[in-house]
Order: structure tokens, then C-alpha cells, then sequence
């Protein structure tokens, strides 16, 4: 079975006050043990936010970079964001490949770079609405995969967590119904054990991101291949991702 996971992506919101609240907001609740919680602050506020933690929150990196340490202006690499606590990176997030162009060719780069480091990541993925309105959304979604991440051995990805977060979807308000996420969700289980193994496919987690709220995130994650969710606009309140994450 593959684990259950929420992620908070905090994304460029809140200051150092705001975020610290947050963390402490979160300290005063209890969660399930079997859920792994992971949060995705702005790079800044990480070690702050790490000194502060009680639970058992792990801390994540938005982005990291595909090199070492070195001439790299804005930049912040694995080991820096491990020297701070962090465990896990997202790669891809439908902003990054919108705003910082990064092409499926990059992400590999990436994927590739934490594998090496042996860095957990999240790799995420997801189709525009216009690919969704032609309905060609699991050729899209499949592309994505195939030219980022499945070029991976099988003990390299196992065990490993993909968010699905359609782009239309995301902070709009518009979520996916529950059975337009199941419907890629199965799909990329099948991929999974298409190229690798059944073993395999079913040892990664596959989250829902895209509007996912109070009010939906029992019926999303209710869904039998959507082991959790990458939460965005809900993380920012310690109530309702508290409740979000009390769902499974
Ligand atoms: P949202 O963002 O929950 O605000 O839609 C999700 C994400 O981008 O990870």
C-alpha cells in the first residue's frame, strides 16, 4: 500500500510572523501517525520554521536546483536545503514549468539530481484546460511522465510520490470531481505497472492537488488510488489543513 501523504505548498504567502504562527498553530494539534505531513514554506522561513516543529512535520524545498553548489545566483541546492532540516523537494509544480520555464527535459535534470542525493521528492505533473477541454489529458499527463521521470529504474522511483494536480485547477477554486481525479489517478497507477511492476506502482503515493479544501478533500481522498493531497490555498490556515490532514 502506498503511504498516505498531505503536503502544504505555502508557495510565495506569508512572512516569517504569519508562517511561524502557523507552524505553532499546528504544534497544538494531533494527527495519525500513518500520514506523512510534509510542508513546503518559502526557502527563507525553513530554518526558523525547523527549530519551531514539534510534531512529526517533515519541511520541504518549492523548488531546488539540478546542480551542486557553485556559480549559481538565486539558486538553492539539495545539500544546502538538507543542512537545514529539509527532507523532500517539489519538482515541476505547474508555476515553475509556467513562469520559470521549465521543460519536461529540466525536470529530468532534477529527478535525476535527487536521485543521486538520494533527496525525496514530489514530482508533479497535470494538463492546461485547453488539454483537458480536446480531451487529451492522459496523452499530456502521460508525456509528462514518461519524458521526466520513467526513464527511472524501478528501485530508483519505488516508494517514490507523484502529485496530479490538474492546472485548471489549481488555486481557481474549481476542483476536479472525484472522478476525474480517480480517472488519472488509475490511469497513472497503470502506467506505473505498465513500466515497472504492480509492486512498484502500488508502493507510490499518487496525491490530488487543485483546489483542495475543507469541503471537498474527504470525497477526493476518499478515492481508491488517490493517496493524499498537495494542498495549496488550505495549507495557509492551521485549522483547515489541520482538518484536511484529520480526513483519512
Ligand atoms: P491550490 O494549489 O490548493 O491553491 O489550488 C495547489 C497547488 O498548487 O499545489
Amino acid at each position: 500500500m502506498a503511504q498516505k501523504v498531505i503536503a502544504g505548498n505555502w508557495k510565495m504567502n506569508l512572512n516569517l510572523e504569519q508562517s511561524l504562527e502557523l507552524i505553532e498553530h499546528l504544534n497544538t494539534k494531533e494527527f495519525d501517525e500513518d500520514v506523512r505531513i510534509i510542508v513546503f514554506p518559502p526557502a527563507l522561513f525553513v530554518q526558523p520554521i525547523s527549530s519551531l516543529i514539534e510534531g512529526d512535520f517533515e519541511i520541504g524545498v518549492q523548488n531546488f536546483s539540478q546542480n551542486n553548489n557553485g556559480a549559481y545566483t538565486g539558486e538553492i541546492s539539495i545539500t544546502q536545503s538538507e543542512s537545514v532540516g529539509v527532507t523532500v523537494g517539489l519538482i515541476g509544480h505547474s508555476e515553475r514549468r509556467a513562469y520559470n520555464s521549465e521543460s519536461n527535459e529540466l525536470l529530468k535534470a532534477k529527478v535525476n539530481h535527487a536521485v543521486v542525493n538520494n533527496f525525496d521528492f514530489i514530482f508533479c505533473c497535470g494538463e492546461p484546460l485547453s488539454i483537458r477541454e480536446a480531451g487529451k489529458e492522459l496523452t499530456f499527463v502521460k508525456k509528462q511522465l514518461q519524458e521526466s521521470l520513467f526513464h527511472l529504474t524501478a528501485n530508483q522511483i519505488n516508494g517514490g510520490i507523484i502529485a496530479y494536480e490538474p492546472v485548471w485547477a489549481i488555486g481557481t477554486g474549481v476542483t476536479a470531481s472525484s472522478v476525474q481525479a480517480e480517472d488519472m489517478h488509475k490511469n497513472i497507477r497503470e502506467w506505473l505497472t505498465e513500466v515497472y511492476s504492480t509492486d512498484v506502482a502500488n508502493s507510490i503515493s499518487i496525491l490530488y492537488g487543485g483546489s483542495c479544501d475543507v469541503s471537498n478533500a474527504k470525497e477526493l481522498l476518499g478515492c481508491p488510488n488517490v493517496d493524499g493531497g498537495l494542498i495549496g490555498g488550505a495549507s495557509l490556515k492551521a485549522e483547515g489543513f489541520s482538518t484536511i490532514i484529520q480526513s483519512y
